[in-house]
C-alpha cells in the first residue's frame, strides 16, 4: 500500500487554492454550539483536525438567515454578530495550524419539523411543502420566499469570504432543502422552479451558485455537495442515467461550479451498470471537474447504522480506495466518522501506521473530542 499512499500527499487544486492533500473532512452537525454560536471548543475540535494533517476542512452544516432554516439551537448558524464573531476564531485558528476550511451552508427545508424545535412558531416550507414523495407537511414556498432564500445564501457566500474562510460548500445533499428542489418527488412546482426533468429543478440551487459567483469573483472556490439518496429514501436515484447526471452536474458548471463532492454511503458502489465508476467518477468525467469521493472510509460499518448504535471497527484495507484514487477516479477523499474519533487520521496514514487508530463508536459524538 505504500507506494499508493504517496498520491495522497500531493497537492491538487479546486480552483486557484492549492490543497497539500487530498484528504478531506466531512462535514459533520455536531450540535455543540450552544445559542448557535460556534465557540472556543469548536475552534479547537477543527483546529485538531488542521493540526493532524488534513488537507481541508469543510464545517459541520452551519445555517443560512432565514428564519426556518435549523431545527436545533445547538447547530451554529452563519449570521449574528456572535455567531461570526466565533467562526472567525474557528478559521484563524484552523489558518494558523496550516489548515484550509470552507463552510458547508444549510438550509433544511421541510426536513424541519417545526414542533420539534426551539421555535415552533415559525413555520418551515419547502419547494412544494412536502417532506417526501406525497407528504405534505408544511407550505410551498412562495416566489418571494424562494428569492430571500437565495439572497440569504449568498449573503452567507459573502460573508465567508469576508470572514476568511478559504471557499464555500453548498449542502445539495441528503433530502434538505437543494436537494428537495432536484427531487421530482418533493418539488412538483409547476413555475421556473420546478420542472420535469433534474436540470430544471437544479435551478434554485444553480441560482445560488450563480449570482454568488457574481458576488465572490472568479477565484474564490465554491463547491456543491450532492447525493442519489434522500434520507427519506436511501435506495433513490435521481439521475437515472448518465446523460441525466451530465444535464445536472452541466447547470452547476455553467453557474461557476469549481468542484462537486458526491456523497455515497459506501464509496466503492458503482453508480449505473455496466462500468464500476462511483459516483464522484462519474461526476469527474461528466463534468471535467475535481472532485470528492465520501462513505465508509476507513471503517466496516456505515454512518446510517451508527446513527443507530452499531460501533464500527477499523478497516486498515485501503487498496480499493487507494488504486481508485491513483487511477484519477476521483481527486479528494472525504472522511467522517473515522475522523472524530481520530484527529490524526491523516498522519496515520502518511506513516502507515494504524497501530493507534480507533473504530468509531457512536458514544464519540458526545463530546467535542
Ligand atoms: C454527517 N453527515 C453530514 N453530511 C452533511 O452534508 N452535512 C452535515 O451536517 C452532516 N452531519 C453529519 C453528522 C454526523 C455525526 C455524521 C456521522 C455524518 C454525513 C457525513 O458528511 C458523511 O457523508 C458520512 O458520515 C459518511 O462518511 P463516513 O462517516 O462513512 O466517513
Amino acid at each position: 500500500m505504500d507506494n499508493l499512499i504517496q498520491k495522497v500527499f500531493t497537492p491538487y487544486k479546486i480552483n486557484q487554492l492549492e490543497i497539500k492533500n487530498r484528504l478531506i473532512m466531512a462535514p459533520m452537525t455536531r450540535s455543540k454550539s450552544p445559542n448557535s454560536i460556534p465557540g472556543e471548543d469548536v475552534a479547537e475540535y477543527y483546529k485538531r483536525r488542521a493540526e493532524g494533517e488534513i488537507g481541508l476542512i469543510i464545517t459541520e452544516g452551519t445555517t443560512v438567515d432565514t428564519p426556518n432554516s435549523s431545527n436545533d439551537i445547538n447547530i451554529p448558524t452563519f449570521f449574528g454578530q456572535k455567531s461570526i464573531d466565533g467562526w472567525k476564531r474557528v478559521v484563524e485558528d484552523v489558518h494558523e495550524s496550516g489548515g484550509l476550511i470552507f463552510p458547508q451552508l444549510w438550509h433544511q427545508g421541510t426536513m424541519r419539523r417545526a414542533e420539534d424545535t426551539w421555535n415552533p412558531e415559525i413555520k418551515s416550507y419547502g419547494p412544494s411543502g412536502l417532506s417526501s414523495p406525497g407528504k405534505e407537511v408544511a407550505e410551498p414556498m412562495t416566489s418571494d420566499e424562494i428569492e430571500k432564500t437565495i439572497d440569504a445564501f449568498v449573503k452567507a457566500t459573502i460573508l465567508a469570504k469576508e470572514i476568511g474562510f478559504d471557499g464555500v460548500e453548498y449542502h445539495g445533499a441528503h433530502g434538505y432543502l437543494l436537494d428537495q428542489f432536484f427531487w421530482e418527488g418533493t418539488n412538483i412546482r409547476s413555475d421556473e422552479w420546478g420542472g420535469e426533468n433534474l436540470a430544471l429543478r437544479s435551478k434554485f440551487a444553480s441560482d445560488i451558485v450563480k449570482r454568488s459567483r457574481e458576488e465572490v469573483g472568479k477565484e474564490f472556490p465554491l463547491i456543491i455537495r450532492f447525493s442519489q439518496w434522500k434520507q427519506q429514501d436511501f435506495t433513490h436515484k435521481m439521475a437515472e442515467s448518465p446523460d441525466e447526471l451530465k444535464g445536472f452536474l452541466d447547470t452547476f458548471v455553467d453557474a461557476g461550479i469549481d468542484a462537486f463532492h458526491c456523497s455515497q454511503r459506501r464509496f466503492w458502489e458503482n453508480e449505473f451498470d455496466d462500468s464500476p465508476l462511483n459516483l464522484a467518477g462519474w461526476t469527474k468525467k461528466l463534468s471535467n471537474k475535481p472532485v470528492i469521493t465520501v462513505g465508509s472510509i476507513g471503517l466496516n460499518v456505515e454512518f446510517v447504522e451508527s446513527f443507530n448504535g452499531k460501533p464500527s471497527d477499523i478497516d486498515t484495507d485501503l487498496t480499493d480506495l487507494l488504486n481508485r484514487l491513483n487511477e484519477e477516479e476521483f481527486d479528494f477523499i472525504a472522511i467522517g466518522r473515522a475522523l472524530i474519533s481520530n484527529p490524526d487520521w491523516a498522519q496515520m496514514l502518511r506513516n502507515n501506521d494504524f497501530s493507534n487508530m480507533k473504530g468509531f463508536s457512536p458514544a464519540d459524538l458526545e463530546a467535542l473530542i
